[in-house]
């Protein structure tokens, strides 16, 4: 009877696959060896959310940021919480020519994904990247294209799929629960006091360009002198996001899609503005006030909307069927409710019982990184297969990357399915 691959071996097999740069710098009792880009806001608190995923799977051996103060920061909480001090590099390329690195994670701004992405693909690693995929459609399908050729795994940061709670309002859904479901609800909304504007993010009062990269942050977009607001605040800017429909709606599309079994939106016609945060001072590009309408294929509709001056509804997904409704509430809450009809429900639905169920008191889970982290490594094991791999990734973004197109445009966009194109209608 033939052995199951253990961990070492089983790198061994990637690493012959991989090509002999990697092999040759594999040596006994492998972890696999993680590079990580960007410690900035979310890459930061994901160093310790890999820690409790696969303390034991893997290490982070190397770092690259352009800020030095991130990078300090991120040192410190890498000897606390792992314990090392990871090699630190100033140019993303010279991490990932480091052959002792086996996989990545990119978790730096969207208009620095494409180029990353791509490039760690040709390097051969495996690669976790943040949401959303790549700045425009035509750059996510460099990174698909990419990630096909490489046979690497790879994992898009749209965590929600990873979650329990959503998985077990899949199998609601998929149980038949809610009977037909064409039309979804998907809101976010946020609040902040006066003196904290939204994505006016703290900007590190020491930093300067001698402490930090400005023409490595800019990358591929257009050149322009230091500014601060756009390095440590870049969501407020169309050069580096796509605002509310790339950094926050492509949660909730991706997660629709995988409840309902859907992937690209046939329309899109979005509208917004920035009403609440007009201090004349502030000088954002990106609406605080968005909504988006999307029909699918086979009859089915999501109702998007967004709002950064109210948080009262907070966040929520309402998958509203025939004979049920299904919600999923800021990512912890799922409920159940049958409906009524009126006090007449046939006998099928009468014998369903409305369910409530938490995250944490349920699942002990919060939103879903921390499983999302472990299957990426768990999948570079040989054990798993990504759930959110850059073709997944690919149809959420497409949908936000609509949504920004038809609101620049104030125009109902179309997407082409043949071309792999949008255009108006
Ligand atoms: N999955 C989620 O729920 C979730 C939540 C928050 C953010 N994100 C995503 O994470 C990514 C980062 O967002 P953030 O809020 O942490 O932003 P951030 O600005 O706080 O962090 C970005 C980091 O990248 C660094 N950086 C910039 N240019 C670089 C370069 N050329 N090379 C190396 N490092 C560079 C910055 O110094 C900073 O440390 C984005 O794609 C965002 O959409 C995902």
């Amino acid at each position: 009877m033939s052995e199951p691959l253990n961990r070492r071996d089983f790198l061994k097999a990637a690493a012959i696959a991989a090509g002999p740069a990697v092999i040759s710098a594999r040596g006994a009792n492998e972890k696999i060896n993680i590079g990580w880009i960007g410690v900035g806001t979310r890459g930061y608190a994901a160093l310790d959310w890999l820690h409790t995923a696969a303390p034991n799977d893997v290490r982070i051996t190397a770092i690259c940021d352009t800020y030095q103060g991130y990078i300090e920061r991120a040192q410190d909480r890498m000897k606390t919480v792992w314990g090392n001090t990871p090699k630190v590099y100033a140019d993303y390329r010279e991490l990932l020519a480091d052959p002792s690195i086996d996989a990545v994670y990119i978790m730096t701004p969207e208009h620095l994904h494409h180029e990353m992405g791509v490039a760690a693909m040709k390097a051969n690693k495996h690669m976790y990247i943040e949401k959303p995929l790549a700045h425009t459609i035509e750059e996510g399908y460099d990174i698909v294209h990419a990630w096909e050729k490489s046979g690497k795994i790879a994992q898009v940061g749209t965590q929600n799929r990873s979650s329990s709670i959503y998985k077990r309002a899949k199998e609601l859904i998929d149980k038949g629960m809610i009977g037909d479901a064409h039309f979804v609800r998907a809101f976010w909304y946020r609040n902040s006091l006066p003196n904290d504007p939204a994505w006016r993010y703290v900007i590190p009062p020491e930093a300067t360009t001698a402490n930090t990269d400005w023409n490595r942050f800019l990358g591929p977009a257009t050149k322009r002198p230091w500014s601060p607001e756009r390095y440590f605040q870049w969501r407020l800017y169309w050069d580096y996001s796509g605002g509310i429909s790339t950094d926050l709606l492509v949660h909730q599309t991706d997660i629709v899609n995988y409840l309902c079994g859907k992937t690209v939106p046939k329309t899109c016609i979005a509208s917004g503005g920035i009403y609440r945060w007009t201090d004349k001072n502030d000088d954002r590009e990106v609406p605080d006030t968005f909504s988006a309408i999307y029909e699918y294929p086979d009859n089915f509709q999501i109702n998007y909307s967004c709002y950064f001056g109210n948080d009262h509804y907070g966040y929520g997904e309402q998958i509203c069927g025939n004979e049920g409704t299904i919600e999923v509430m800021n990512r912890q809450d799922l409920y159940f409710t049958p409906e009524s009809f009126k006090g007449k429900p046939p006998d099928a639905v009468k014998s369903r019982e409305p369910i409530h169920l938490n995250g944490k008191a349920d699942f002990n889970e919060g939103d879903g990184a921390i499983s999302h982290f472990r299957n990426y490594i768990q999948s570079i094991l040989g054990n798993e297969k990504p759930i959110a791999p850059p073709t997944i990734g690919q149809q959420a973004a497409i949908s936000g990357h609509m949504a920004t197109i038809s609101f620049k445009n104030q125009k109902k966009v179309i997407w082409d399915e043949a071309a792999s194109k949008v255009h108006f209608a």
